[in-house]
This record gives C-alpha cells, structure tokens and sequence, in this order.
C-alpha cells in the first residue's frame, strides 16, 4: 500500500509517505493526506473500509518529541521469546549473538529487562496487556509533553492507574455522547467513555485520533476484559 520513511534532516527528523502503484512496480511521493477505499477479505466476510494515507504532517501528531520521534521498537517490545532453529530463544539474545546488539549494553543478562507482553496473549495478565497496548497506541500523544487538545492523561506504561488521568475521571474533551460518565469505570467498560472512543468510527471521537478508521475488534475486547477486572483505581 505506501512505504513510510523517516528521515533525520538538519533540522530535525521530517516523514515522508510512499504510495504504491497498481502494478507494484514504483512508489510515489504523498505530498497531502488521501484516502482509498478498500476491501478486506477476513474470516469469510468482505468489509469495506476507506484506507488513510497520512500526510508528512500527520507523521507528527504521532511521531513526537516526548518518544525520541522515531518510535521504533524498545527494549519491552523485543524481550521475548521466539523460535529459532526450532529452539526457544530470547529475542535480545538471539541479536546479540548475531551481534546486531551490543550484549554489555544489558549487563550480559536478559531476565531483568523490562518486557511487554502481547496484548492478545490470553495466557497473560490483563493489566500487563493493556498498559502494553497503551503504552505503545496512546502515550505517544497522551504523555505530560505533548500537546493533545483538551485532553490531561497520560498514558505511559509506568503511570499508576490512578495518575493516568483516566480512573474515574471526568471527561475534557466531551462526554462522547455519554453524559455524567467518567472516561473509565473500575469494573464498567459499558458505561466507560474510554470504551465508546475505542469503538467508535466517528473521526471526531475515535482513539487513536488520526490515521486509523477501522476498530481494532482484539484490543477492545482486550480493553473492556481489562475494565471489567478493575475493581478501583490503584
Ligand atoms: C496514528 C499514529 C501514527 C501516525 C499518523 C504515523 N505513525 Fe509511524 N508509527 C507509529 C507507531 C505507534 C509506531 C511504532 C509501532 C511499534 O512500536 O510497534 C510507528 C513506527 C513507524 C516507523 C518504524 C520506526 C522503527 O524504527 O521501527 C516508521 C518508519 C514510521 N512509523 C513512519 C511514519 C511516517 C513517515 C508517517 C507519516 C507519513 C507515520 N509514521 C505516521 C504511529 C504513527
Ligand atoms: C495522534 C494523537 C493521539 C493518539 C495516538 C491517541 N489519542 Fe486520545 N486524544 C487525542 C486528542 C487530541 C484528544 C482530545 C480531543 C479534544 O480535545 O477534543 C484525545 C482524547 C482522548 C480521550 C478523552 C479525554 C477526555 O478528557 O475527554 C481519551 C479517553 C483518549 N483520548 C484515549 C486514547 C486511547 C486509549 C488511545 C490509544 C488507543 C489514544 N487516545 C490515542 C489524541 C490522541
């Protein structure tokens, strides 16, 4: 569909959209944000869904400042295990070994490390998962740096619950249809505001706010589990 480049300039890192013809043969520049609609072919059902091709301005209401721009993968996110030769390995390991990594940049030890968990990995705990998800969906935008319209949350993976702006809290940017509610209630996904801005097609409420229009079905399912087993803020 496109390929997304960014590219440190001297003044700064600047991102760039590639959209691929037809054919596949060549790519070209995206000077402005366009949209195509398209079809998915998924589990035996057609859905139609209008694909957005962010423009370099675009890359920026992400790509900010608060996560180094780049937002490339972190530690968390590599720490695991894959198979390798058919043998479990831990990724950080294996890389090093491959010498892509630097082993003495983790003091030789790989257990220690912080590490995210798959946020559809039903076998871990639901608030590792969704602090995970949040961590790498949201925080980009809803973080103490960056600016995020009327919204106050921050949604880093190290954010108490209670800190994060969002336990019981009410709404500032609208109540998304959804009045005297609060953006999550402990135990409430149905009455949480958070859940109707996940679920919503509406571009004016949905979460994230640019650059996606179809519901990620896994993460909120994933979300409202996680709400549903809170049974306060700490
Ligand atoms: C809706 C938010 C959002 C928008 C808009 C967005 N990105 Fe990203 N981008 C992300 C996130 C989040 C990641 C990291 C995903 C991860 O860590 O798994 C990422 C990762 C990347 C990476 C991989 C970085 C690496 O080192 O692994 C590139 C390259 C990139 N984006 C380019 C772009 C460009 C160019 C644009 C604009 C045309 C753009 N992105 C628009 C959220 C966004
Ligand atoms: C591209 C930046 C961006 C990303 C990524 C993003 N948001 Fe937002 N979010 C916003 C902005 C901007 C607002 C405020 C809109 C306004 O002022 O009307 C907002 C508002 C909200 C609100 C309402 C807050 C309030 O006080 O009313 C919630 C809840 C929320 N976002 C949750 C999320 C979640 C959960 C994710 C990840 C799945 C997410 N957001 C990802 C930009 C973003």
């Amino acid at each position: 569909m496109e390929t997304r480049i960014l590219i440190r300039t001297e003044s700064g890192i600047k991102g760039f959209s590639y959209k691929w013809n037809q054919d596949q043969t060549d790519a070209f520049y995206q000077a402005g944000a366009s949209k195509e609609n398209l079809v998915i072919h998924e589990n035996g059902t057609d859905h139609n869904f209008s694909y957005y091709f962010p423009s370099s301005n675009d890359c920026h209401r992400c790509h900010t400042d608060s996560k180094s721009v780049i937002l490339g993968f972190t530690t968390s996110q590599l720490n695991k295990d894959v198979v390798h030769n058919g043998h479990s390995v831990n990724q950080l390991e294996l890389f090093s070994k491959s010498e892509w990594l630097d082993a003495s940049d983790f003091g030789g030890t790989y257990s220690n490390l912080p590490k995210y968990v798959d946020y559809r990995d039903q076998n871990a705990s639901l608030d590792q998962r969704a602090r995970g998800f949040m961590d790498v969906q949201c925080a980009t935008c809803h973080n103490l740096q960056t600016n995020t319209g009327n919204a106050k949350l921050n949604l880093n993976y190290s954010t108490s619950l209670a800190q994060t702006g969002l336990c019981n809290k009410v709404p500032h940017a609208g109540d998304a249809g959804m009045p005297n509610r609060k953006l999550l209630e402990p135990g409430h996904p149905e009455t949480s505001i958070l859940m109707a801005r996940l679920n919503s097609n509406d571009p004016a409420l949905r979460m994230p706010a640019v650059a996606t229009s179809r519901i990620d079905i896994d993460a909120s399912r994933m979300m409202n589990d996680w709400i549903k087993s809170l049974q306060d803020c700490r």
